[in-house]
């Protein structure tokens, strides 16, 4: 099937193609997603052929808000709701038991499901409409960077898709934190756009668990994941030599500071204030721009450990990893 892919803001007519079966591109805080009706297999199947993604690979139910959740899950521990209450809408995503009324396919077998509220005004607004919930990857083929606005879903998905709800760029930039629990311990599978701190801040210490083998437990875990086509490493500053810089056509991904021996127009500073919620908001468009620039290999640096800095390094280190 082949669409002419509309980019609009017109939430009916979203509405309209979901109902209809079809899967769209919705904004949200985090990146953009590739929606689908998530009580419907046939619809949530499409999702996996556009993506080219592996059904192993489960999606993530986005609902309009936290009393919706119940309709999903057979049980929300205290400690679930504790997070519920205090990020939900936001950039957290839970794993909790499943109910059967969400399809196998969603949650690729598992017995729990990934729930979460995103915080965009057209999307809840959207899912507020409907009397579905939406089941929603990240809209770019599997294994890419995630999209950020919606020329970006246009780019990879125009003709696949029939219509990208645009809510301009998104607010956060980086994937939702993913959280789970086993024996009444807080479990982090996915460092995202919710910091582990804010996290703790409400839960106290949890445990990280950041699946790299190849049969993840979530495989936006996977040790090669949101990578461009080019080849990007990771130096420090001192690490980077004048020889090794003159010798190749590069590009930098810097946090607010140039580099010496790259040419300005090259490098692109994620935020020139210093703002670690600000470089994480610009780090996919960044990549995305030197992938498709003629630079022929992209460095960058590590970002200081605070706040969102752990999952920007989690994301250059899978952006990094060779033989994709
Ligand atoms: O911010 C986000 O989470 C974005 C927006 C669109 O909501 N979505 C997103 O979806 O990043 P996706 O499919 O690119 O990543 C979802 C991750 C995958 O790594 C998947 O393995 C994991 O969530 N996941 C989903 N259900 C799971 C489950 N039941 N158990 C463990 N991991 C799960
Ligand atoms: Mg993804």
């Amino acid at each position: 099937m082949w669409y002419n892919t509309i980019i609009g803001t017109d939430i009916s007519e979203t509405k309209k193609f979901l109902e209809q079966g079809e899967i769209v591109g919705i904004p949200t805080e985090t990146v953009y997603g590739l929606a689908a009706n998530a009580l419907n297999p046939d619809a949530v199947l499409k999702i996996f052929l556009v993506k080219n993604r592996p059904h192993f690979d489960p999606l993530i139910v986005h609902v309009s808000s936290i009393h919706e959740i119940d309709n999903y899950t057979t049980h929300i521990s205290p400690l679930a709701h504790r997070l519920m209450r205090a990020f939900m809408p936001g950039p957290l995503t839970l794993l909790l038991p499943k109910k059967k009324i969400i399809p196998d396919l969603v949650t690729s077998g598992l017995d729990t499901v990934a729930i979460r509220v995103p915080n965009h005004q057209l999307t809840l607004e959207l899912l507020s409409q409907l009397n579905f919930p939406l089941a929603a990857p990240s809209a770019n083929p599997f294994g890419y960077i995630s999209p950020t606005n919606a020329y970006h879903v246009y780019d990879q998905l125009h003709g696949r898709i029939p219509y990208i709800l645009d809510g301009g760029s998104t607010e956060v930039g980086l994937e939702s934190t993913i959280v789970g629990f086993e024996n009444n311990e807080v479990i982090i599978y996915r460092l995202g756009g919710l910091s582990i701190d804010d996290i703790e801040y409400v839960t106290g210490k949890v445990k990280l668990q950041l699946n790299t083998s190849s049969n993840p437990k979530s495989p936006g875990m996977l040790k090669s994941h949101y990578a461009p086509k080019k080849h990007l490493i990771i130096r420090q500053l001192t690490e980077l030599t004048i020889d090794e810089l003159k010798t190749k056509n590069a590009g930098a991904i810097l946090f607010n500071q140039y580099i010496q021996n790259i040419p300005t127009p090259n490098q692109i500073l994620l935020s020139e204030k210093g703002n670690i919620k600000e470089a994480a908001r610009n780090l996919f468009a960044a990549m995305r721009q030197l992938d498709n620039s003629n630079v022929s290999v992209i460095y960058t640096i590590p970002f200081p450990e605070t706040g969102l800095g752990k999952a920007i390094n989690d994301r250059l280190r899978r952006a990094a990893v060779e033989n994709k």
